[in-house]
């Protein structure tokens, strides 16, 4: 075990802020985490990937990265595979393991910045998959009562971008592995417009789920900027859902606005497009600004504190519900 101090944390997230950890260190099992906690360094903070987070002060206690390792088989019925991985591992490095061998589900969420331990905590998806359609089990270690706990699907309690992990039991549990439960026979989701697209301009007629998983790269490395270019945590808000009765009558003042039907008589709103209409995209004060080729997306071109991306994120909010009457809530977690 090695505890570093005044550690930069600018290479532990992806948006890239350049803020101080007291002390810093690395666990790779539970029995390792435990021993650290043993040294009482007060209240930790836990990184995996760190692709979700934007840090606007400095910590003064434990930063703890998540680094358990490992992505395996660990059995198979007749139409599914079970791949366990440590909550450490990246996530992208999962789903390539997957396509790799043929296990079906994970293949629309190729290129997702993060880890295998964060995959759950926020139910992270893109078109049209979300972890939840994927997901068997974890293991967790209770930070209180230092025990591992199993969660099952239902158990985590998913919603959109949303688990126990982020409200009830928040900063409780720290995810030690995932268990994903992957298809034999493939049922692919082409059903989202950009991925058609894109395989027909592959010129693929009978996809593969490897096809599937090059077309979403393509599409991401398009519109998404890489975090080790241009710092960013991918979508910075969620999408907004509104009643119908209250998307009707913003369609009839702004008839090009983009939504997505739910159950329950709810509306999904496009928070990019909101935000491109009041004027945001491609925005840049300092080194904050908003993604040129996705709205939804806040970047730090180089320098910028987390306090600036904060500040414009207020500002994008404010107009976002002066000119719609929608309020926009952020998808990073802010500390
Ligand atoms: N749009 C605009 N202007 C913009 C951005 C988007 O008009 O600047 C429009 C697009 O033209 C499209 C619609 O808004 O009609 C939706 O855009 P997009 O397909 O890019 O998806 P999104 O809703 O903005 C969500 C997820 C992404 C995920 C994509 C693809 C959230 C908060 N974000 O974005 O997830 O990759 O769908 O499934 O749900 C993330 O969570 O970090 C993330 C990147």
């Amino acid at each position: 075990m090695q505890i570093q101090e005044y550690v930069s944390l600018r290479p532990f997230n992806t948006f890239g802020i350049d803020v101080q950890a007291r002390r810093f260190a690395r666990f790779t099992s539970g029995e390792n985490l435990l021993e650290i906690l043993d040294e009482n360094f007060g209240t930790p903070l836990f990184l995996g990937g760190g692709s979700n987070i934007l840090f606007t002060q400095r910590v003064d206690g434990i930063v703890l990265k998540n680094e358990v390792a490992g992505i395996s088989l660990i059995g198979s019925d007749e139409n599914h595979y079970f791949v366990k991985a440590g909550g450490g591992e990246k996530w992208h490095r999962l789903v390539m393991f997957c396509v790799e061998n043929n296990y079906a589900g994970v293949e629309n969420m190729a290129l997702i910045p993060g880890s295998v331990g964060a995959s759950p905590m926020q139910n992270i998806g893109a078109y049209g998959v979300e972890i939840k359609d994927v997901f068997y089990e974890l293991e967790a270690l209770h930070l209180g009562e230092r025990r591992i706990q199993k969660f099952s699907n239902s158990d985590c309690r998913f919603g959109y971008r949303e688990s126990i992990f982020k409200s009830t039991y928040k900063n409780q549990f720290v995810i030690l592995s995932v268990t994903y439960k992957l298809s034999k026979k493939a049922v692919l989701n082409t059903a989202y417009g950009a991925i058609k697209a894109e395989l027909e301009k592959m010129k693929v007629v009978e996809p593969s789920i490897r096809n599937i998983a090059e077309a979403v790269i393509k599409i991401r490395e398009s519109k998404l900027p890489d975090p080790k270019k241009l710092g960013n945590a991918g979508s910075f808000f969620k999408n907004p859902e509104v009643e119908t009765e209250t998307f009707n009558s913003l369609q009839v003042q702004f008839p090009g606005i983009i939504g997505y039907s739910l159950p329950g008589n709810k509306v999904k709103l496009a928070a990019g497009w909101l935000i491109e209409q009041c004027g945001w995209k491609g925005f840049r004060d300092g080194d904050a600004g908003c993604h040129a080729n996705q709205a939804l997306v806040l970047v730090n071109f180089g320098n910028a504190k987390g306090k600036d991306i904060l500040l414009l994120s207020e500002k994008i909010i404010d107009s976002v519900k002066k000119k719609f009457g929608v309020h926009l809530q952020r998808e990073v977690n802010v500390y």
